[in-house]
């Protein structure tokens, strides 16, 4: 039977191109219906009755004052590479119906891996499950029975350890939201401690040179790992390489759409055996926590053929660069108080005499701050996610909360 809802359709793919062209930013009211109709209204009417709804209602994450989390613009290349993924929809469960697509993603870990001098991974729907995997594998490997963490370190890890059937200890910081390695116990043999590289309530980098003589070390990269690549940061994370596993989130600065993450491990072959479950059914073994998974490596994969590291490190640069004025703007500013220094990227600041820094947020445009509470304060906060940020524009948003405050 030729069914026409699944072969190429240009006009159709066309329409919902245009209409990213012609993306109209302000949210339309569209009533879907409250239950599943019985009939559709075809392919076409579909584009045009989510246009306005999807596309209008999202945040745009490149605007020009798009600064508020750790979710970047991506690049149409992820658009046209993940267009390809789901009409083939691989599954790199199985190696016969995903030939290429999972020679890809070995390809992509093989070109990342030497960065963090790990032996190999797999890639994930993100970092929350990249820690898991990490701290499953260190159960496995090592029957590590605790989870040390910072308290600044990111929810998965303390949910991670839940799973798990760990305890979970949360170690205090110190002033620059770095765990305090003092705080470290001398006896680490049944322990696993996760270090973070780029905290997400202030893009703090734990002590990675630091020789750790645990069971397992594991660095929770999400944020600050691709700073490894960059020529100009990489010297940020040296001793990362120490770690027994380290996660990274491709959907935040590696600029990918979501799900997108990676688990590098020192030792992958072990790993990945501790970690794996055969089936009847399975023609190989099935390594990690994702049963049937698509091909994320692609579009990855085309990114980085893209932009070589070059042109990575030229968007890296500049999305520091605009956290770098960020920050020098708000250390000029008299009623501005500024939360540490730009160290990956995540700018917080308070403003004397306003107790409640969500109204600023409120008062700014959406997407451009966000809030985080850190020793006992509540912060204004952005993060330099957006590489095409305009700093003008957000300096003048950050002006007018303030003086609409006063
Ligand atoms: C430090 C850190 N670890 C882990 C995560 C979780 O990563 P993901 O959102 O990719 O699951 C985040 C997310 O912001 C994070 O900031």
């Amino acid at each position: 039977m030729n069914d026409s809802s699944f072969t190429v359709n240009e006009e159709g793919l066309r329409q919902a191109l245009q209409a990213l062209v012609d993306i109209d930013l302000h949210q339309a009211t569209i009533d879907l219906p409250k239950t599943l109709p019985a009939k559709g209204i075809g392919e076409h009417n579909v584009i045009a009755e989510l246009v306005p709804l999807i596309l209008g209602g999202a945040r745009h994450l490149g605007s020009e004052t798009a600064f508020a989390h750790m979710d970047p613009p991506t690049p149409w290349i992820t658009w046209a590479t993940t267009m390809w993924n789901a009409a083939l929809n691989q599954n790199l469960l199985h190696p016969d119906v995903a030939p290429v697509a999972r020679e890809i993603e070995t390809q992509v870990v093989d070109w990342l891996k030497p960065f963090f001098g790990m032996s190999g991974g797999h890639m994930t729907p993100g970092s929350t499950v990249a820690n898991l995997t990490a701290l499953w594998a260190a159960r496995e490997l090592r029957d590590v029975k605790r989870v040390l963490a910072s308290k600044a370190a990111h929810v998965s890890i303390p949910k991670a350890a839940h799973i798990l059937g760990l305890e979970f200890v949360a170690l205090d910081c110190d002033a620059s939201g770095c765990l305090d390695l003092g705080q470290l116990p001398d006896d680490l043999s049944d322990a696993a401690v996760v270090l973070t590289a780029g905290t997400t309530s202030c893009g703090a980098i734990d002590s990675l040179s630091t020789d750790i003589d645990a069971a397992w070390v594991h660095v929770d990269a999400a944020w600050a790992g691709p700073f490894r690549l960059s020529p100009t940061y990489h010297s940020i994370l040296d001793g990362i390489e120490k770690a027994d596993s380290i996660s990274v989130s491709a959907h935040k600065w590696f600029f990918q759409p979501k799900e997108s993450g990676l688990i590098f491990f020192k030792d992958v072959a072990s790993a990945h055996r501790a970690i794996s479950f055969g089936a009847d059914y399975l023609a190989i073994p099935n390594v990690g926590l994702l049963g049937s998974h698509g091909a994320n490596a692609v579009p990855l994969l085309a990114t980085l053929l893209c932009w070589g590291l070059e042109g990575f490190n030229e968007r890296i640069s500049r999305a520091m660069g605009l956290a770098d004025q960020l920050h020098q703007f708000l250390r000029e500013q008299s009623e501005i108080v500024v939360f540490g220094p730009n160290v990956s990227g995540v700018i917080l600041w308070r403003a004397t005499g306003v107790a409640e820094p969500r109204i600023l947020v409120d008062r700014m445009p959406a997407g451009s701050a966000s809030t985080t509470r850190l020793a006992g304060e509540v912060w204004v906060r952005h993060v330099a996610a957006n590489p095409n940020a305009n700093m003008a524009a957000l300096t003048i948003a950050i002006q007018d909360a303030l003086s609409a405050v006063d």
